[in-house]
């Protein structure tokens, strides 16, 4: 009896602990009530430069850069007070979660902007598993080069096997010679117009010089998330074997990795086995043009096991519906113009039709359908359950990372959908894009180009569900 008693007692122990874990992020099942967290935007400074140089000056959510890793089990529900301690308005983007309209954090559409000092409850379920972030949806471009951002981890019932979860957050910087954020280039018309705003400095979790010891044969999960304003990073690993197994939060089946790229907003899901020995080089490695350098160095010393694991088996697919019935989809195009070198002639502005000269004036540099910037009427405008079939044009002489809202959609081919689900496509230049998903979310959603300021300067559309 006493014997039995006593471990009802470490049992009831074990779940408090289990319960305060978790608490970082609110209840554990949906329904249970439980003090919600506080995710507070503020200005911090950040070691992103080398030792020898200044920290810099940034803009964090607790004060840390990247924010806080959330982590939430697959079903259950974040409820979290964003507090606002900028000195301008602000809000929180939960991106690629298939999430409650209006808790999208999308100032203007589905909330108003929170100003300064004040707060803002989030509170909302998630149904997916896999690898998501936050980060702001308001002066998109200077917040986010400022270092607002963090990562959502919606983690599965049953986690695949690995040693380590590692979240790994890419971004790039552009900073002064004495390691601050430039931000006398911040809305600059050349960015805008171009490829946006590219830094120069390299960071992975805040750090330009990550380091992360493994053993030999270690199995590591990496959940790469691309949090810069603009940048595509091509990826590449020395000394690791590795496989795809999620991109955009959404399972797809373990695909060897040669080579990977990740576009603005992008996350991809890796298994990777320390494949490399004792005292031979292992990395993370971003590719430019002929050259790599280490994004993240891994020293190996000692072993994990003798043998390395077998290749790794497919994550459950989430509760996502397909378009299945294509026939019946609401079809529409949309063609993106403007840029550099672009053939745009005109677009309208806020019901005015204006030429390239006058649009530049106004910061815009990009059309979608000859509107620039968000439109009075919705791309499209469907009943719940009907498919939304895409064709997007990248008629422009640049890439672009087309994003939808709260909807995972996959590509189009010969009418029918197939392939990975996603939330973000990187379109090359002069690239059709057929796209189409299940319209299944009420309510008001954003489509836009994830570079920042191609979105600030007229890439923005958005599309209704009833
Ligand atoms: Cu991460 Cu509207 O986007
Ligand atoms: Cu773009």
């Amino acid at each position: 009896m006493t014997k039995t008693g006593f471990s009802a007692g470490i049992w009831r122990r074990r779940d408090v602990l289990g319960l305060i874990g978790a608490a970082a992020l609110g209840p554990v099942r949906p329904g249970m009530a439980a003090t919600p967290r506080r995710l507070t935007a503020r200005r911090a400074t950040a070691r992103l430069a080398p030792q020898d140089m200044p920290v810099t000056a940034v803009w964090g959510y607790d004060g840390t850069v990247p924010g806080p890793a959330l982590r939430v089990p697959q079903g259950g529900r974040v409820t979290l007070d964003f507090v606002n301690e900028l000195d301008q308005p602000s809000t929180v983007h939960w991106h690629g979660i298939r999430i409650d309209n209006a808790m999208d954090g999308v100032p203007g559409l589905t909330q108003a902007p929170v100003a300064p000092g004040e707060t803002f409850r989030y509170d909302f379920t998630v149904p997916d598993a896999g690898t998501y972030w936050y980060h702001p949806h308001n002066r998109t471009s200077e917040q986010l080069a400022h270092g607002l951002y963090g990562a959502l981890i919606v983690e599965e019932p049953e986690a695949p096997e690995a040693d380590r979860d590692l979240p790994m957050l890419l971004d790039d910087w552009r900073l002064t010679d004495g390691a601050q954020i430039d931000t006398a280039s911040l809305g600059s018309f050349h960015d805008r117009a171009h490829a946006g705003r590219i830094g120069h400095w390299i960071t992975v979790n805040g750090d330009g010089e990550a380091v992360e010891p493994v053993r030999r044969h270690e199995r590591l999960r990496l959940r790469l998330c691309n949090t810069a304003n603009a940048r595509i990073f091509e990826l590449g690993l020395k000394g690791l074997t590795g496989w795809t197994i999620a991109l955009d939060g959404q399972p797809v089946p373990p695909e060897p990795i040669q080579r990977l790229t990740l576009g603005p907003a992008q996350r991809a899901d890796l298994i990777v086995d320390v494949t490399a020995a004792e005292g031979e080089e292992a990395a993370l490695a971003v590719i430019e043009r002929d050259s790599a350098f280490a994004a993240v160095l891994f020293p190996i010393s000692g072993q994990v096991r003798n043998e390395p694991l077998p290749v790794p088996t497919p994550l459950a697919a989430n509760p996502v519906q397909l378009p299945a019935d294509m026939a019946d989809a609401a079809r529409q195009i949309l063609v993106m113009e403007g840029g550099a070198m672009g053939r745009m002639m005109g677009a309208k502005l806020e019901g005015q039709s204006l030429g390239p000269r006058d649009l530049a004036q106004r910061g815009m540099a990009w059309a979608m359908n000859g509107v620039a910037g968000m439109p009075d009427a919705p791309l499209v405008d469907v009943t719940r359950g009907r498919a939304v079939h895409l064709a997007i044009h990248n008629d422009t002489a640049w890439p672009h990372a087309m994003h939808i809202h709260g909807h995972h959609f996959q590509r189009v081919n010969k009418g029918q959908a197939h392939g990975p689900l996603r939330d973000t496509v990187l379109m090359q230049r002069g690239e059709t894009a057929e796209v189409a998903f299940v319209a299944d979310n009420p309510g008001d959603w954003l489509v836009h180009c994830h570079m920042a300021e191609h979105a600030d300067s007229g890439m923005m559309t958005w599309f209704r569900v009833r």
